[in-house]
């Protein structure tokens, strides 16, 4: 299995740590386990800043940065090993395994915080956390802070200063290191074969859920736990729906099913669309949108490099989708027009991208100063433009009506440009159409 080596989580602690105020101390917390229904959890998957420093996979831990402490600087609060539970639920690491395994210099059972954290804390001018993202931590936070608080006539001194996490944090994440490219790229292939799989089982009668099944077959297959967010599979007029999540209507010869998945490979997403006809072959409608959407992110990626900013990938989406809408006859007058009163909002509402990393809409800012972010190597986002024509939409001849196309891919910036990393999915009508005829031959 392709993942993230231990080396780089040490890397990424010390690249913080240098980041870090004199004499301060970094605080974050595991993800809590959710509860589904009464005994029944749900998947546990990490908080992704915590999984970033430590690749620690496990509920109930606290990971503790003190740049400079002669003691150790990365401290683990975890669970103790317990034979009984580990019966039961599997194996945990324990503080032994937090040392041996995951490059703690000390590790604490989590039973014990309550007693050794303020003594940690105390002293320390400031204090970094993820505030506001997990109300009962920052309520803990507060406690501990108040014990050192109570004890400050015996000389006890608490910080003075509380520092989100997230702006040291988040802008680490959003550069993405060759290792980090490389889960990236295994998590877009394993999410490429299983568009695959589902554009070759596709069927008039079988289900939206039946595509569905496809998806998750390769996904576990190729070693993912899970999706990387719900997956879209929204055939007809569904389409049009941007997430869309029913997944159970029928599957109608005539239909296009539009497919948004993409799986999660140690913790990095990958975020793949597709749009495809149920019968294997494109109306001349449902061709000319798709070319559409499809010369759009083509205009898109050759706006995607190093000193290009955020914005103009997305700028280029607009121009070549609002120019075709007007030669369709789906918007009427001058195209210059159109853009700055935003006319084709009415089938092109959302932006053509997002950052893409640990999460699927990933962390980093997308201006800086006011200004729109400029690219560079190792950032990575999705290219998704999309055209929806709204069922009801009266304004449109009725054989346009319904029609939702998406297509969507994920690539990282290079020096000269962009690096496609989903590009193992068919995308043009004639290789889809092929793929598509070739499954029926053999089906047959
Ligand atoms: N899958 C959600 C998105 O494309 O942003
Ligand atoms: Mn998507
Ligand atoms: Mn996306």
């Amino acid at each position: 299995m392709i993942h993230i080596p231990k080396s780089e989580y040490s890397r990424r602690r010390k690249a913080l740590m240098a980041q870090m105020e004199p004499n301060s101390i970094a605080i974050l917390p595991a993800a809590a386990v959710a509860i589904r229904n009464r005994d029944v959890e749900h998947v546990y998957r990490q908080d992704s800043d915590f999984q970033y420093l430590s690749g620690f996979p496990e509920p109930q831990a606290v990971l503790v940065l003190i740049p400079g402490r002669v003691h150790g600087e990365y401290i683990l609060f975890c669970r103790e090993r317990n034979a009984e539970r580990e019966l039961w639920d599997g194996l945990r690491a324990g503080q032994e395994g937090a040392i041996r395994d995951f490059g703690a210099d000390d590790a604490f059972p989590i039973t014990d915080i309550d007693d050794i954290l303020p003594g940690l804390i105390e002293g320390r001018d400031r204090v970094y956390s993820a505030m506001g993202s997990n109300p009962e931590f920052d309520r803990h936070l507060m406690e501990w802070i108040n014990v050192i608080r109570s004890k400050a006539n015996l000389g006890a001194q608490p910080p003075n200063e509380f520092v989100a996490l997230d702006h040291l944090l988040h802008d680490m994440r959003l550069y993405k290191s060759a290792a980090e490219v490389k889960v990236m790229r295994e998590a877009a292939r394993i999410s490429a074969r299983a568009h695959v799989r589902a554009m070759q089982a596709c069927r008039a009668g079988l289900h939206e859920f039946s595509l569905e099944a496809e998806l998750d077959y390769e996904f576990r297959k190729g070693g993912a736990k899970m999706p990387a967010y719900g997956s879209i599979v929204a055939a007809g007029r569904n389409s049009c729906i941007l997430h869309y999540q029913q997944n159970d209507a029928t599957l109608k010869d005539g239909d296009l099913v539009l497919i948004d998945a993409g799986c999660e490979i140690d913790c990095y997403a990958s975020d793949i669309t597709r749009t495809f006809p149920v019968s294997g072959k494109y109306s001349a409608e449902q061709k000319a949108i798709y070319e559409l959407v499809l010369a759009s992110q083509e205009a898109a990626f050759a706006e995607i490099a190093p000193n290009k900013n955020w914005n103009q990938a997305h700028e280029a989406t607009v121009r070549v989708i609002t120019a075709g809408l007007v030669k369709l006859g789906l918007l009427q007058g001058d195209v210059d027009e159109l853009i700055a009163s935003e006319a084709y909002k009415a089938f092109y509402m959302h932006r053509a991208g997002h950052w893409l990393g640990m999460d699927v809409h990933d962390v980093g800012e997308y201006k800086v100063g006011g200004e729109w972010r400029v690219l560079e190597v190792g950032m990575a986002l999705t290219v998704e433009p999309g055209i929806y024509i709204a069922p009801d939409n009266q304004n449109v001849a009725k054989k346009w009506r319904g029609i939702g196309v998406r297509i969507e891919d994920d690539v990282v910036v290079t020096k000269t440009g962009c690096e496609i990393l989903t590009g193992g999915v068919p995308k043009t009508v004639a290789e889809i159409e092929a793929l598509m005829a070739a499954a029926r031959t053999q089906a047959a």
